[in-house]
């Protein structure tokens, strides 16, 4: 495992340049398919008594730097990539569980993981509770016989709720499941869940990785952690009938989880990640570590600043001395909170619409993590399908907005703001 702080493992980790032809930047293989030397070696791939590439949906020499890359930035021992962000959470939760399955979750998660999980998931008989995560204690309470997997974010989108990580994984530990987490909004320069005792963290590279909103990415990293063998995971155990007879956790140990997501979960439901999106995301990764730091002072300026405004009902960010997540903060967000904030406006829903209308640098769109701000109305947009209980439960009122900081002039985003909330009916 590399011992290399994260600023020098976004720029070298994974990359040896003397299997590379020399290129001091990754090269893109845009390929879907490697020549075999023989059908012998074609033979000894398929049976894993060789390792090396397929079939691109399986893997690829760009995917797998960047897969290396983010493996050590994260500590793990493996990553897998994917086609997005959703890509690696279905992937993730459908290689681990079946039906008749249950999964304990945080309640405050991105729109489109809740559906997941409350109502696509249960069609297929996976079911999940939902917990105030804020309380450690009820991840316990909710166990149930069936339970296989905690899943939280550990920066919350777009409750900006930070989590007790240690004391959620104690718990997990506990009912012997694996600890999922997504790690998107945190990143791995502020935040290493595997250090505080996650077993999976998963990210959207879509978002800060990436940080340009150019390519759609997902990633899955494996701590190595987790005891397949505990008795509550036979598919790791037994053969399995999807891959020869391959018994994971005998022949691949701590490495079970990383080959089963290749072998069994890219190959079933195909969400690969394409090597010039593998590129274009390794780009952006290069330079992580020094934007969010950017991100993460201009948030902190701008919700300072928002909590003097009149038109602000009430501030929302990780790293005020008003937020209830400071103390968490302080411990698990030292080196800053990312750059997502909300705010309430004081006019209600139609006032939130027209600053999310109004502002002309922050662009009105449904991403985050861009080094260009954006601004959104979830209740209108992104949690629209969630009926006011569920949006609640979500962290989203109807007042809400939420920015995401980018790294420009935050002179010039505090003059963008203001101009927009002139524009607010008195
Ligand atoms: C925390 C979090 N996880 C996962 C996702 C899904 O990622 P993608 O859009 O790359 O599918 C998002 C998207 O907004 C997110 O905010």
């Amino acid at each position: 495992m590399s011992t290399q702080k994260i600023a020098t493992n976004a720029l070298h980790a994974g990359h040896d340049v003397t299997k590379n032809g020399g290129t001091r930047a990754v090269p893109i293989y845009q390929t879907t398919s490697y020549v075999f030397n023989d059908s012998n070696h074609a033979a000894n791939l398929f049976s894993l008594k060789e390792l090396g590439f397929i079939y691109t949906r399986l893997n690829n020499p760009t995917n797998q730097i960047l897969q290396d890359r983010l493996a050590a930035i994260e500590g793990g021992i493996g990553a897998v990539v994917f086609a997005s962000g959703t890509a690696a959470i279905s992937t993730g939760l459908l290689t681990l569980l079946k039906a008749g399955d249950h999964i304990v979750a945080s309640s405050s998660l991105y729109g489109g993981t809740y559906n997941l999980l409350n109502v696509t998931l249960p069609r297929l008989g996976i079911t999940t509770t939902f917990v105030d995560a804020s309380n450690p204690d009820n991840f316990r309470t909710a166990v149930q016989e069936n339970t296989r997997a905690f899943f939280v974010e550990s920066l919350g989108n777009p409750k900006l709720d930070v989590l007790d990580l240690d004391a959620i994984s104690t718990e997990a530990k506990a009912a012997k499941v694996p600890f999922i987490v997504d790690n998107t909004v945190a990143t791995p320069a502020l935040l290493n869940p595997i250090k505080q005792g996650a077993d999976i963290v998963i990210h959207s590279l879509t978002k800060y990785i990436g940080g340009q909103g150019n390519s759609l990415g997902g990633a899955i990293i494996d701590a190595g952690t987790f005891d397949w063998s505990n008795g509550k995971f036979p598919e790791f155990t037994e053969p399995s009938a999807g891959y020869h007879g391959l018994k994971y956790y005998e022949t691949l140990g701590a490495a079970s989880y990383t080959f089963k997501l290749i072998l069994e979960g890219l190959r079933d439901f195909g969400g690969a990640l394409s090597p010039t999106n593998a590129f274009n995301i390794i780009q952006g990764l290069e330079t992580l570590s020094v934007r969010i730091k950017q991100h993460s002072q201009n948030a902190l300026e701008i919700a300072k600043w928002l909590e003097q405004q009149e038109e602000v009902a009430w501030v929302n960010y990780p790293g005020l001395e008003s937020s209830a997540y400071k103390s968490l903060a302080d411990k698990y967000l030292p080196n800053g909170q990312s750059g997502i904030v909300t705010f309430g406006a004081k006019g209600g829903f139609e006032a939130a619409k027209t600053i999310a209308d109004e502002t002309k640098l922050f662009s009105l769109l449904a991403n985050i993590g861009d080094t260009k701000s954006l601004i959104i109305h979830p209740s209108s947009t992104t949690h629209q399908q969630l009926n006011e209980e569920q949006q609640k439960s979500t962290g989203v009122t109807t007042d809400l907005i939420r920015l995401s900081v980018g790294i420009e002039d935050v002179d010039d985003l505090k003059a963008d703001l203001k101009a927009a909330f002139a524009k607010i009916s008195k």
